[in-house]
């Protein structure tokens, strides 16, 4: 067994959206063209294209960016950088640039897909795939596992019918409607492992759509239909019914179950996957896994580590299935949408990232919980053309079964070293914020950064999701932080600094407005790192590609570490999603604020000694209340002046 740190530089993942920034630009980064599709706007009216964004703006962001970073003296050599970058470097790029943005939808979309997804090589779990939780279902043991079962599986597949029919309503960004072409990608497909650059292909794009899910017990695979032949949703009885059946099919462990190498580095998996294809009955096995609408995981049970909550080991059976000696082996990380099936009442989903942000898969967890506070299943009647379940086996050879013993040793050693922290905050949510005139996802990015500080006694280059679906095709910008009156605000923060209420008041509402100032310009397609990652992509697809200086800086090398990687997924009901830290020494945050609480799942590698996630939670929890004094302080020290 290797030890955890031997495991993490073999197994070394790192969020797609992330490693872009420390690899050199791919040369092989070609547009994947994106199917374009009539729907992308649910509203009916075009979205706008993805503007190209401004140098100079670009520029003065990396500036500011840096100088929050750096000491006066650094920042003195990044400036001299920026300025000889401008004059000499970027003409050329911006004119490429502008060319693209004619040619394509989207000038980034394609771009992202390569260099964020596809030919990313590391393993999908557990920060590129993320896991996302129910609330818990009041069941124990396996006929309320298989009714749960059941029940999500319909109501996964009424949410298909109303995106295939155009049901949805637009999810919007204030008044702005936001591009819904996302959620056409998730049922039916299926991440293939690929040397070099994997294929997406999409169940939206099949001849025939598909009616089945494959449901996995055990480590064994069986087909199952979930449509009837009418495209209608099968009843819960007849689900039920096809659940029993799997049961009764899968009573023994499968010693080498093909899903591991799910979890595997991706050219690993598809040199294994090439070779167990030769044979026609393996090869229509795949294809039956590959085109199913979702896998379901019925899982078996699962204790909490010593020390952690029910929720923590939710959490973990949701990200990677806490092992091969527990669940991984029922899952399938390469489909898009996997529910687990606790038999205790926890169920979830992993998710592979390629063909969506998390708001479509939490809209579609919202939604499965919406059907469970309606009771709004269908039950009784008979379906037409159903198949029978059908198991879905594999031959496989000595050479396979290594391979599969070999990743089963690598995802254990990955999910032992992980530490997975489910904490609410329960003082406040997005409500306290709101009072005092502050965006609380500012608040709490503020909060984080404090947080962060107090345990290292540094600023963190910190990484957060911005949605760019107010465009066409549109996917994710990066509103990075801190900015320069975050870190001011932070250093005046300092143990012993003893700031006046009133000054420490005007710098969180001048440090959260800057957040919220580029939160705008993200979304607005104004942000930095898109633009930069566009630099580096045409400069090494260019038939001379040369060093460009401004990612040989000091600056740029750390701004491109993001000790804190943090997205945030809003839902309606208690459904926290979670990711892994983007590299060792660093913090993976998901966050969930809800109008009264705020969730956190937060992520860190136990073999990096000076991160932990149990210290992070406490360090969250002292400096959201500090603001909060401060906030409520300052504003009445300011009001005697
Ligand atoms: N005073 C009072 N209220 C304010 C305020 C202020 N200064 N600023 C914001 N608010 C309110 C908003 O109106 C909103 O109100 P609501 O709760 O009634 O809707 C609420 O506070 C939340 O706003 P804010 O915290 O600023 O964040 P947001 O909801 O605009 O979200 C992002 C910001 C960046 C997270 C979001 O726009 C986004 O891009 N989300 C997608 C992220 C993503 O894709 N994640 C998944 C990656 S896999």
């Amino acid at each position: 067994m290797p030890s955890p740190l031997q495991a993490w530089r073999q197994f070394r993942s790192i969020r797609p959206e992330i490693m872009f920034y420390n690899a050199a630009a791919s040369t092989k980064a070609a547009a994947v063209p994106m199917q374009k599709r009539d729907f992308s706007s649910a509203a009916g009216s075009k979205l706008p294209k993805l503007p190209t964004p401004d140098t100079l703006q670009t520029l003065r962001h990396f500036l500011d960016f840096a100088e929050a970073l750096e000491s006066p003296k650094e920042f003195k050599q990044t400036q001299k950088a920026v300025y000889n970058f401008m004059d000499l470097e970027t003409y050329g790029l911006d004119i490429g640039l502008k060319l693209r943005a004619e040619k394509h939808n989207n000038w980034l979309t394609p771009w992202w897909l390569n260099v964020a997804y596809l030919e990313a090589r590391d393993p999908l779990p557990v920060v590129t795939s993320p896991g996302v939780n129910f609330p818990k279902f009041e069941y124990q043991g396996q006929s309320g596992q298989i009714e749960h079962a059941a029940k999500i599986a319909q109501a996964a597949v009424f949410f298909y019918k109303k995106i295939q029919r155009n049901e949805l309503k637009p999810d919007m960004a204030g008044s702005a409607p936001l591009d819904m072409a996302q959620y056409r990608l998730l049922f039916g497909t299926d991440r293939i492992p690929r040397k070099g650059k994997d294929e997406i292909r999409y169940g939206a794009d099949a001849e025939t759509p598909a009616r089945h899910a494959v449901v996995f017990r055990n480590g064994h695979a069986f087909q199952m239909d979930v449509v009837d032949s009418n495209g209608e949703p099968l009843s819960i009885d007849m689900l039920r019914q096809q659940l029993e059946e799997v049961v009764h099919h899968s009573e023994h462990r499968h010693l080498h179950a093909l899903g591991l190498m799910t979890a595997e580095k991706r050219d690993k998996w598809a040199e294994v996957r090439e070779s167990v294809a030769r044979l026609p009955s393996n090869r229509k096995s795949l294809e039956r896994i590959e085109s199913a609408l979702f896998s379901i995981a019925l899982d078996g049970a699962a204790q909490p580590l010593k020390g952690y909550t029910e929720k923590d080991e939710q959490a973990r059976q949701s990200l990677h299935g806490s092992g091969s000696e527990c669940n991984t082996l029922n899952r399938w990380f390469d489909k898009t949408i996997q529910f687990t099936i606790g038999d205790n009442g926890y169920c979830g989903m992993c998710y592979e990232h390629t063909p969506a942000e998390g708001p479509p898969i939490a809209a579609l967890m919202d939604f499965i919980m919406d059907q469970f506070d309606g009771r709004t299943f269908i039950d009784g009647g008979s379906a037409s053309g159903l198949q029978p379940v059908r198991r879905l086996d594999f031959e496989l050879t000595d050479d396979h079964k290594k391979a599969i013993d070999k990743a089963k040793k690598r995802i254990d050693a990955v999910a032992e070293d992980l530490e997975v922290l489910t904490y609410t905050f329960t003082r406040f949510g997005k409500n306290f914020p709101k009072s005092v005139k502050i965006s609380p996802d500012s608040f709490i990015q503020l909060a984080f950064a404090l947080a962060f500080h107090r345990i290292h006694g540094t600023l963190a280059p910190t990484y957060e999701t911005a949605s760019l679906r107010k465009f066409d095709e549109g996917r994710t910008e990066n509103i990075r932080s801190p900015n320069l009156q975050m870190a001011k605000f932070v250093n005046m923060m300092k143990a012993g600094s003893n700031r006046p209420f009133t000054e420490l008041h005007d710098q969180l509402h001048a440090a959260t407005k800057a957040h919220k100032k580029y939160t705008t310009d993200c979304m607005n397609g104004a942000g930095m790192d898109r633009h930069l990652l566009a630099y580096k992509l045409l400069n090494a697809e260019s038939q001379n590609p040369t060093t460009l200086s401004l990612f040989e800086t000091p600056a740029w090398k750390r701004m491109a570490h993001f000790q804190i990687s943090t997205s945030q997924v809003p839902t309606r009901h208690y459904i926290p999603m979670c990711f892994g830290p983007s590299a060792e020494d660093c913090y993976g945050i998901c966050y969930n604020p809800q109008e009264r609480e705020l969730h956190f799942t937060i992520t860190t590698f136990r073999h990096f000694p000076s991160t932990s996630s149990r210290r992070f939670a406490k360090e969250l929890e002292r400096a959201l209340n500090d603001l909060r004094a401060i906030c409520v302080k300052g504003a009445k020290e300011n009001s005697k002046l």
